[in-house]
């Protein structure tokens, strides 16, 4: 006979412009790459200024946005770490209400590439000088080489990065037997303790962030060039 379900709380947990974001820089991650595989240059600049924006906009509300969303929410200490890693002796879900302390240097490493990788992109040359990034002017021919072999080079760390952020949510999946994707596609999760709180951030906010991330986004676009 089966068990019966055990009984569970449903909270929100992600807003929809940390999913919006998540999910928007997977498709764009993608087509960047498809798009420099392809040669379509143009377009493979405009979708990094979408990353752009999308990174300006996520760094923005890690200060503003929903207390699952914050950094000082989900960015903990060794410790913390530690003692997450020590749960791992037993499996099942965990009652955390967001990012875990492991999970949450995972988040910061690929924010971190990403911005590696638009950075580099951005003051970038090409081998014959015909495609460049937009703050190039910034630098000389053989500065914006440089770049360029960077920017290869953080494009291979970050497909590594995303390896193992995959890995880790097939193992919560298969071993911890906690479904991470449903939430981060509907928002929604199920708890089997107490519902933790979560605080949304007022609507305003995203406004502020929207206008922030496209004013960075375009300014850079045009090279800082009025
Ligand atoms: C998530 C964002 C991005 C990804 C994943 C990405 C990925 C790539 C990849 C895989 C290449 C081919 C590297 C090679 O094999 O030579 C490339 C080339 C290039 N990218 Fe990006 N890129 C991104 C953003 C940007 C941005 C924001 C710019 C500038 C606006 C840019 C400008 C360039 C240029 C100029 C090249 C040609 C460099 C060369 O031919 O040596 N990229 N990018
Ligand atoms: C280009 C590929 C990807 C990149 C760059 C990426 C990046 C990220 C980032 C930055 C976060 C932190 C979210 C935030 O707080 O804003 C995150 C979380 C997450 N990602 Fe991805 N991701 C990628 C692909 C995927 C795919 C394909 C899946 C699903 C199979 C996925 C599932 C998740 C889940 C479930 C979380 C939340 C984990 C948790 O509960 O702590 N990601 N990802």
């Amino acid at each position: 006979m089966s068990e019966p379900p055990a009984p569970g709380v449903r909270v929100r947990l992600w807003d929809l412009p940390t999913r919006l974001i998540h999910w928007s820089l997977v498709a764009l991650v993608a087509f960047s790459w498809w798009s420099a595989e392809e040669g379509e240059m143009e377009l493979h600049r405009y979708s990094g200024y979408a990353v752009l924006a999308l990174l300006v906009f996520r760094l923005y509300w890690g200060f503003a946005g929903s207390s699952t969303a914050r950094f000082a929410g989900f960015v903990k200490g060794p410790a913390a770490v530690a003692a997450h890693l020590r749960s791992f002796a037993q499996r099942g879900p965990s009652d955390i209400a967001g990012h875990n302390p492991l999970g949450a240097l995972s988040v910061l490493a690929l924010l971190a590439a990403l911005i590696a990788q638009v950075g580099f992109g951005l003051f970038a040359v090409d081998v014959d000088g015909l495609e460049s990034g937009p703050l190039s002017h910034l630098v000389d021919f053989d500065t914006g080489r440089v770049f360029a072999e960077l920017h290869e080079t953080s494009f291979n760390v970050l497909l590594v990065l995303i390896g193992l952020h995959l890995a880790a949510i097939a193992f919560y999946l298969v071993y911890k037997r906690d479904n991470l994707v449903r939430p981060m596609v509907t928002g929604w999760r199920t708890f089997s303790g107490p519902a933790p709180a979560v605080r949304f951030a007022p609507a305003w906010r995203i406004l502020v962030g929207v206008v922030l991330a496209a004013a960075a986004a375009w300014a850079v676009a045009r090279g800082f060039r009025f």
